[in-house]
């Protein structure tokens, strides 16, 4: 099958997703898949990219970025599915048929069911979630709203609206000192930290909003949970069977440099371990794995998703959050706990896309 893997993308996780697809590109199995790599650059111009994971990965010294002159084109066409190329100047022509399409962009325009919606028209088959999942799984708030609904524990937290923050930010703070400090100042629709504030009194408050609203006017407060940070991997069951769950990763942060697992940590100096698997009670592993797949299932999520909670000192379990397409660069959770679960980076890769030629 031709899969054609797309990355970049307009979200302030275009590196992050370089990198997911860097290692994708070096991991995916050659004798089964043809890939057609392609890059959508920050301004959202589709592009076709050399096959080379080199100058994707992200570091301390290096952040990737999409370029390139030869545009690509997917048809709308829904029996067709072709990739045409445009070279500059020139008319288009046809560059594959594509089976199926890996979308492996982190964030806005890409993990929020925009880019679903438009395979959807196309007919075109691709990993991942669908249209509605992506979607709410995307904003942090509509996500808790569902979670709460399907009776998942989910944290504290205040909602504040671009519209109530222009009629009158101190009436939309008022409600924050409820939560107990520190408080996490976030992007509703975000992620890898991007645009989060950690912050220990009301002083510091508006300006982390202000600070948030730069990625989205739509910003939540969550209360500080304690916790151990510990995520499962979730997988689509073949046919008719059950998601299946990874082995329990957790993530520890050294202290010092960090005071949470932002950016810096998550991808470019290394402070951050990945514990897989993670010293936890048989019961309370079986516990979270059991609730991982409540939680991707209350979400309506398809493929493949990672399901992030914290672990109380006295036992408690409060969900944190889904990502619908988590990162799959070294530094990511995702692709570790599978293989601390017996699946190798190649395999599940070919698994996600059979899962979606299914
Ligand atoms: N949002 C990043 C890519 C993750 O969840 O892994
Ligand atoms: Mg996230």
């Amino acid at each position: 099958p031709v899969v054609a893997v797309v990355f970049g993308g307009r979200s302030a996780e275009h590196a992050v997703s370089c990198a997911t697809a860097a290692s994708v590109l070096e991991a995916i199995d050659r004798d089964r898949f043809d890939v057609l790599p392609v890059g959508i650059t920050p301004t959202g111009r589709w592009v076709l990219m050399a096959d080379d994971p080199e100058p994707l990965r992200l570091t301390a010294a290096r952040t990737p970025q999409v370029e390139g002159e030869r545009e690509v084109i997917i048809t709308p066409d829904p029996d067709h599915h072709e990739l045409m190329v445009r070279e500059p100047g020139d008319a288009p022509r046809e560059l594959s048929q594509v089976d199926v399409v890996f979308p492996l962009l982190h964030g806005p325009f890409g993990e929020d069911g925009t880019l679903q919606g438009m395979l959807e028209l196309s007919d075109t088959r691709y990993v991942g979630s669908g249209v509605a999942a992506s979607a709410v799984m995307m904003d942090k708030h509509l996500m808790k709203v569902v979670f709460r609904a399907a009776g998942l524990p989910v944290g504290p937290y205040v909602l504040i609206t671009d519209k109530e923050w222009r009629r009158d930010p101190s009436a939309c703070l008022e409600p924050v000192a409820a939560l107990g400090w520190p408080v996490f100042v976030k992007p509703a629709r975000a992620g890898s930290s991007v645009g989060v504030s950690r912050v220990t009194g009301p002083d510091e408050l508006r300006d982390a909003v202000e600070y948030a609203r730069q990625f989205d006017p739509k910003v939540l407060i969550e209360g500080a949970v304690v916790g151990r940070e510990v995520e499962c991997g979730i997988l689509e069951g073949r046919g008719s069977n059950p998601p299946r769950a990874s082995k329990i990763g957790e993530i520890t942060v050294a202290t010092g440099e960090h005071t949470f697992y932002d950016f810096e940590a998550k991808y470019l100096d290394g402070s951050a371990a990945l514990t897989c698997p993670a010293d936890l009670p048989d019961e309370t592993a079986a516990q979270i794995q059991d609730l991982s797949v409540k939680a991707f299932d209350a979400a309506g999520c398809e493929g493949l998703a990672r399901v992030d909670w914290f672990y109380g000192p006295d036992g408690t379990l409060t969900l944190n959050e889904i990502n619908t397409m988590p990162g799959f660069t070294p530094a990511s959770m995702y692709p570790h706990v599978w293989a601390a679960s017996g699946l190798s980076y190649a395999e599940l890769i070919t698994e996600l896309i059979e899962l979606a030629l299914e």
